[in-house]
C-alpha cells in the first residue's frame, strides 16, 4: 500500500452535504464557500444572529433555493441539478417546520396534519374527507404522539402558539421522513412553550432516527438540544463543533459583530 492510499481519510456517510456553496441574491451574498455536511440520525443546530444565512442553507437541503455556485446532496440526491420529478421524491424524505408554523387556520387539526401526505397523493384534495381513511387514521396517530388527539376537530388557528408548532410536526411526521428541518422552531413562542416543543422535537428526533438539521438563536437551547452546532456568521461557517464543551470563546466567535477572517484581517 502506497502512503497516500494508506493516508487517504474515508469521508463518514453524510445524508447531506454541501460543497463550496455560494448564494447570492442580487449584490447580498447568504451564503459564501460553505463546505459542511451532516452524518446521519444526528441533531445538529445552525446557530447564528439574524441574516447570517440560516434560513439560506435549510432552504438549499431541500432544493427550495439552488446554489450559484457549488454542489448540495441531500440523501443521495444533487439538489444543485435535480430536476421536478427528483426533487418531488427528495421532499417525500424531508419534512419541514418553521417559525410561522404556517397551517391552514381555517381547516381543522386533522385535515392539517393530511396535507403533510399531500405529495404522496394523486390530485388536489378538498377537505378532511377527501383523504383516504388510511391517511386520516395515520393523522390521527401522528397527533395523538404530539399530544394533541382531542384536539383533532378544532380549527388549527383556534390552538395556543405551542400547539400549533406540534400540528407542524405531526403533518412533518406522517410523511414518515429521514430528514426534518427546523427553521427557528420555537422564536414565536414564549419559554414553557418552545421548552415543550424542543423536548418534542429530542424525543421524535431519537425514537426516528431523524437527521435534524435546526436554526436557532438562542445559544442555550441550542446547547441543550443538540448533537453538534454549526455557527454561521454573514454567510460564512466559524464554528462547527460538538455542543458539548462549547465554551464561551466559541460561543462570541459566531456573534462576532463582524465575519471572523475581517476582524483578524482588521487586527493584523
Ligand atoms: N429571497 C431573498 N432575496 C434577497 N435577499 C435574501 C433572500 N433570502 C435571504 N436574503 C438575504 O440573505 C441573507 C441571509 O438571510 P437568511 O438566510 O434569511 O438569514 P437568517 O435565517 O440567518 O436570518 C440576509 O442578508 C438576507 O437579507
Ligand atoms: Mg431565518
Amino acid at each position: 500500500m502506497t502512503v497516500a492510499a494508506a493516508n487517504q481519510t474515508i469521508p463518514e456517510p453524510a445524508d447531506i452535504r454541501f460543497e463550496g456553496v455560494t448564494k447570492s441574491f442580487g449584490s447580498v451574498t447568504a451564503l459564501d464557500d460553505v463546505s459542511v455536511s451532516f452524518a446521519p440520525n444526528k441533531i445538529n443546530v445552525l446557530l447564528g444572529l439574524s441574516g447570517s444565512g440560516k434560513s439560506t442553507m435549510l432552504r438549499h437541503i431541500n432544493g427550495l433555493h439552488k446554489p450559484t455556485q457549488g454542489d448540495v446532496w441531500t440523501l443521495g440526491t444533487p439538489v444543485h441539478s435535480a430536476g421536478q420529478s427528483a426533487m418531488r421524491r427528495l421532499r417525500n424524505n424531508v419534512g419541514m417546520i418553521f417559525q410561522q408554523f404556517h397551517l391552514v387556520e381555517s381547516s381543522s387539526v386533522l385535515e392539517n396534519v393530511c396535507t403533510g401526505q399531500l405529495g404522496s397523493l394523486r390530485g388536489p384534495r378538498f377537505g378532511l374527507w377527501s383523504y383516504p381513511r388510511a391517511v386520516r387514521e395515520a393523522a390521527m396517530d401522528q397527533l395523538a404522539r404530539v399530544g394533541l388527539a382531542d384536539k383533532a376537530f378544532q380549527r388549527a388557528g383556534s390552538l395556543s402558539g405551542g400547539q400549533q408548532q406540534r400540528v407542524a410536526i405531526a403533518r412533518a411526521l406522517i410523511q414518515r421522513p429521514t430528514v426534518l428541518l427546523a427553521d427557528e422552531p420555537v422564536a414565536s413562542l414564549d419559554p414553557v412553550s418552545s421548552a415543550g416543543v424542543i423536548e418534542l422535537l429530542t424525543q421524535i428526533s431519537r425514537e426516528e432516527n431523524l437527521t435534524v438539521i435546526c436554526s436557532l438563536h438562542q445559544v442555550q437551547i441550542a446547547l441543550s438540544f443538540a448533537d453538534r452546532i454549526v455557527g454561521l456568521n454573514a454567510g460564512r461557517v466559524v464554528l462547527d463543533r460538538s455542543a458539548a464543551g462549547m465554551t464561551h470563546d466559541d460561543v462570541d466567535g459566531i456573534y462576532a459583530a463582524e465575519p471572523v477572517d475581517q476582524r483578524l484581517a482588521m487586527a493584523v
